[in-house]
């Protein structure tokens, strides 16, 4: 009943002439998917790339957003500025940016709330790091960080909500988590969601994230409780990417 969302964060990549490039190469490539198709492009990319999707089945998204509508906050984006280019998702609260940009659990919920209240659905991510797992606290860390991020939100708005587990040891590490520990630990995100929100819990889409790739695809989305990726490298090259988005077939 959840309809999948398979997502591309591309990071720091590609050009505006480079993303173009990518657009077109991806879009006959997945124009018939089954599932939600986003690509999260850098903020210099929006622009370019919009027209390319405009009327086409994939979505454009951004990788951040401040939580102020306008002001003094050099370097930083709003809600309705990604709006205005034609962003329909934004990724909050990646574990690059808590890890080298001073996110936090608090930032994210504002953010988050933002995002929300412009109309802009939020990716946001949460997972573990490798010494947090090995110490037994993923399942406590997880669920925090998923309630402080939704803190605020009604439970008709957290139903179109996407959460990212990703598992920071597994991002660009080419680790995987295995497909029955990844369900594990978004079941537990979808308990934390359950506990505060009910069975608003059951519509919320959670994506796994961390060297997800045309290999390992179909056994992660064969999980139950696995609604999609956010993938990261494999996001890069239109084949690829395109093999993830057909997880199906
Ligand atoms: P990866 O990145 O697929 O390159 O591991 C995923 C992510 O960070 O969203």
């Amino acid at each position: 009943m959840r309809k999948p969302i398979i997502a591309g964060n591309w990071k720091m990549n590609k050009t505006p002439e480079e993303a173009k490039a990518l657009v077109t190469a991806l879009l006959p490539l997945v124009k018939d998917a089954s599932c939600d198709v986003v690509v999260c492009t850098p903020a210099v990319d929006l622009a370019a790339v919009a027209p390319l999707l405009s009327g086409t089945n994939v979505k454009l998204g951004a990788q951040n957003v401040h939580w102020k509508e306008s002001g003094a906050y050099t370097g930083e984006l709003s809600a309705d500025m990604l709006k205005a280019c034609g962003v329909q998702y934004v990724i909050i609260g990646h574990s690059e940016r808590r890890q080298y940009f001073g996110e936090t659990d608090a930032t994210v919920n504002l953010r988050t709330l933002a995002a929300v209240k412009a109309g802009l659905t939020p990716i946001v991510c949460v997972g573990e790091k490798r010494e947090e797992r090995e110490a037994g606290y993923t399942d406590a860390l997880v669920a925090y960080q998923t309630q402080i991020a939704l803190a605020g939100l009604t439970a008709e708005q957290v139903k179109d909500v996407v959460i990212a587990y990703e598992p920071v040891w597994a991002i660009g590490t080419g680790l995987t988590a295995t497909d029955e520990q990844a369900n594990e630990t978004i079941g537990v995100i979808r308990k934390a969601v359950r506990d505060v929100y009910g069975d608003a819990a059951d519509a919320v889409r959670i994506q796994y994230g961390g060297s997800m790739n045309p290999k390992n695809c179909k056994g992660l989305m064969a999980q139950s409780e696995i609604d999609g990726g956010l993938i990261g490298g494999a996001s890069l090259k239109a084949e690829d990417f395109a093999q993830v988005v057909h997880f199906d077939r």
